[in-house]
C-alpha cells in the first residue's frame, strides 16, 4: 500500500484528496462493521476532521478485506506493511524506547514478528486489533506505532499501547495518535472501555493517558515480566461518554 501524504496540511480537503488517492472505494453506503456487534457503524459523515481532530477513512478490497487509516492535523496512522521494517526496527532497538516495555530491544526477527502478526490480525473478520503505523504528514516518515485490541468483544473492551521514535518525543504524537484511536474505539467499534498500563515510573506515558481523558482505576503488583524483573503496572482506563 502506498502511503497517502497529502501536500499540504488542508483539514477541509482532506476527504476528497483520501478519495482521489486510492482510498475511494469508501462511499456513505460502502460502511465498516463493528467487530463487536458485528452491525454497520458509519464513519464520520463527510470525512472532514472534526473537532475531535481526526477522520476516519474505510477501504474495502474486493474480498471484503478492512483497512483503516486515520488523518490527524499532524498524522497519518495507516496499515503496516513489511516496507516498514526498517522503520520500525531501528527505534525498537533503542533501550530508551524500549525502557518500561515487556518487548525489545528488537532483534530483526522480532520486528519482522510483530509486523506479520499486525498483518495477520488486520486480515481477521471481524477484524479485532488495529496495529497501526503512525506517520508524520509532512514527510510520510514512521515515527511510532499505536494499537488498540479489542479484548472482549462480549464486555465491549479493549486496550491500547503505542510508542514514539525518541527524536519525536515532546511533539504530542503520542497523545494525538492514542486520542484518534481511544475516539475511533469508543465511535466507531462502540466500545464501552479501553485500557492502558504503564510502568509506575514511565511518567509520559502516564501523562499521554491523562490528557487522552483516562482515569487511573489501579495499581497491578508485579504484573509485567521486563527483561527478567517483575514490574508493577498503572491501570488507566475511559469508558464511553455516548452510554
Ligand atoms: C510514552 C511516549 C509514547 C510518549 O510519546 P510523546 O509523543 O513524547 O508524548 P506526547 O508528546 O504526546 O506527551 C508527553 C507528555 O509527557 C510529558 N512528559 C515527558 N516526560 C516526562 C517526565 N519525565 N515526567 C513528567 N512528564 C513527562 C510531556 O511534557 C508531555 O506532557 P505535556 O503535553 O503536558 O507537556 C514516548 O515517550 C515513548 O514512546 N516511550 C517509550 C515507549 C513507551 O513507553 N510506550 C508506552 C508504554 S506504556
Amino acid at each position: 500500500m502506498v502511503p497517502w501524504v497529502p501536500s499540504d496540511d488542508s483539514i477541509a480537503s482532506t476527504w476528497s484528496r483520501t478519495q482521489s488517492h486510492g482510498l475511494g472505494a469508501y462511499s456513505p453506503s460502502n460502511v465498516m462493521i463493528s467487530s463487536v456487534t458485528g452491525e454497520p457503524v458509519h464513519p464520520h459523515a463527510n470525512g472532514a476532521i472534526d473537532q475531535r481532530g481526526y477522520s476516519v477513512a474505510v477501504r474495502r478490497d474486493t474480498d471484503e478485506h478492512l483497512l483503516v487509516e486515520f488523518v490527524t492535523a499532524r498524522l497519518l496512522l495507516r496499515e503496516l506493511t513489511d516496507a516498514d521494517h526498517a522503520s520500525v526496527h531501528g527505534p525498537a532497538t533503542d533501550p530508551e524506547v524500549t525502557r518500561y516495555t515487556d518487548w525489545g530491544p528488537n532483534t530483526p526477527q522480532a520486528t519482522a514478528a510483530f509486523l506479520a502478526e499486525a498483518q495477520r490480525t488486520a486480515a481477521r473478520r471481524p477484524r479485532t486489533h488495529f496495529t497501526l503505523a503512525v506517520v508524520e504528514r509532512r514527510d510520510g516518515g514512521l515515527i511510532g506505532t499505536v494499537g488498540l485490541g479489542v479484548t472482549s468483544p462480549e464486555q465491549h473492551r479493549g486496550q491500547m499501547g503505542y510508542w514514539v521514535a525518541r527524536p519525536h518525543w515532546g511533539c504530542g504524537y503520542a497523545t494525538a495518535a492514542a486520542r484518534s484511536v481511544l475516539d475511533f474505539a469508543f465511535d466507531q467499534l462502540k466500545l464501552h472501555k479501553v485500557v492502558a498500563t504503564c510502568d509506575p515510573e514511565n511518567a509520559a506515558s502516564a501523562r499521554v493517558l491523562e490528557k487522552i481523558g483516562m482515569q487511573r482505576e489501579g495499581y497491578l503488583r508485579g504484573d509485567r515480566l521486563i527483561r527478567g524483573q517483575w514490574r508493577d503496572r498503572l491501570l488507566f482506563a475511559a469508558i464511553a461518554a455516548h452510554e
